[in-house]
């Protein structure tokens, strides 16, 4: 039954697909508590009582490309397109500093005219100015050279998430051009060159199978990423996907709850999508065994711009707001804010 499921899921760190995929579909309620006393368990285990915080800016919502999913997909021309330059971001990063953020996550569209020369001066300036802080890039599908350029220059996590390992679902939510083989190459590059790396899907995107996530996670464990994002897909009216429905907060929290048992040590985001599907959601992302979230830091006045799907929550927040409001979420619920770079927990750097 279920709970032997679990309890061997916590044993082993591995269960045959056959038991994932009953994990993921037949769980009842108290199945479900038990699921989650066991992941907010081993969160706790290997990084204690803590959440760890990053800092996002999203410098630029231009975008090359065209995932059917994506609200600052190409294509959709109801977007007002915006760009941060270096002063703007450093501007940011300052600000971050000063409200306690040791990580700062640089997330943006692929805008081609943010070249490999201007990422790494931005970078640079970031890591000279405040030599404690871990810089996370989040800027898409590069070259091998490209990345380790960003590396050299000091970055020291990137975020790129696979979306889904199955070739023929990944071919539904991206265009022709876009390719899984190259996405999942980047993945590859960027561990070797040494960035702590994360990969991640959204949970009931449209065409994704039971399958497709006992696929997902197959390749998340063999891969081990040291960071996984994984939130809900939320319809954005401006795509082909505008009728979709969204995923679940129940299909997120199990999913959540199962990469935890899997992968221990994962730094594990309970996400802004989370956030917006459910007001509580982030809440429960990490008593399900999530470990981080990300307060946004972008100015106010580009905000609204960045909006991968609709309703997304804290456009209307200052920094400082989001990073109360966080606090006073994550300790309402037991839990510390750690301010510190909150690395992987064994990583050799
Ligand atoms: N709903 C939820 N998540 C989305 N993303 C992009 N569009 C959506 C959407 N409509 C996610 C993708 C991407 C990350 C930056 O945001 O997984 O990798
Ligand atoms: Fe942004 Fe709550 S986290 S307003």
């Amino acid at each position: 039954n279920n709970i032997e499921r679990i309890n061997e899921l916590v044993a082993n760190c591995n269960l045959p697909d056959e038991d994932l995929k009953v994990l993921l579909t037949t769980l009842n309620k108290s199945e479900e508590e038990y699921l989650y006393a066991k992941s907010s368990e081993v969160a706790k285990s290997v990084y204690g009582n803590k959440v760890f915080f990053r800092g996002l800016i999203e410098f630029s919502n231009y975008c090359k490309n065209d995932c059917i999913y994506c609200g600052i997909r190409r294509s959709n021309k109801n977007v007002e397109r915006y760009r941060l330059n270096k002063d703007d971001i450093l501007v940011c990063a300052k600000a971050g500093y000063e409200l306690g953020f040791r990580t700062i996550v640089l997330q943006s569209g692929e805008d081609l005219s943010f070249n490999d020369e201007y990422i790494c001066d931005i970078v640079k300036s970031i890591k000279d100015e405040y030599p404690d802080i871990a810089v996370t890039l989040s800027i898409g599908e590069k070259s091998y050279e490209s990345y380790k350029k960003y590396y050299d220059a000091g970055a020291d996590r990137y975020l790129l998430r696979h979306e889904t390992i199955n070739e023929k679902h990944y071919e539904k939510l991206h265009p022709e051009e876009m390719k899984l083989s190259n996405r999942i190459e980047c993945l590859k590059n960027l561990k070797e060159i040494g960035f702590q790396v994360g990969c991640g899907i959204m949970v009931g995107s449209p065409y994704q199978t039971v399958e497709n996530i006992v696929e997902d996670l197959r390749f998340m464990k063999e891969f081990e990423p040291h960071m996984i994002g994984i939130g809900p897909f939320i319809a954005h009216k401006d795509t082909p996907f505008k009728d979709e429905k969204s995923g679940t907060l129940e299909d997120t929290l199990h999913l959540l709850a199962i990469i935890r048992l899997m992968l221990p040590k994962v730094l594990l985001p309970a996400t802004t999508a989370l956030g917006t599907i459910n007001p509580l959601g982030r809440e429960l992302g990490i008593k399900a065994g999530a470990n981080v979230v990300m307060p946004n830091l972008s100015p106010t006045n580009v905000r609204d711009k960045y909006m991968l799907y609709d309703g997304k929550i804290c456009t209307g927040d200052e920094a400082a707001e989001c990073r109360m409001c966080m606090q006073r979420r994550i300790e309402s619920i037991g839990y510390e804010v750690e301010v510190s770079r909150g690395d992987y927990v064994d990583f050799a750097n």
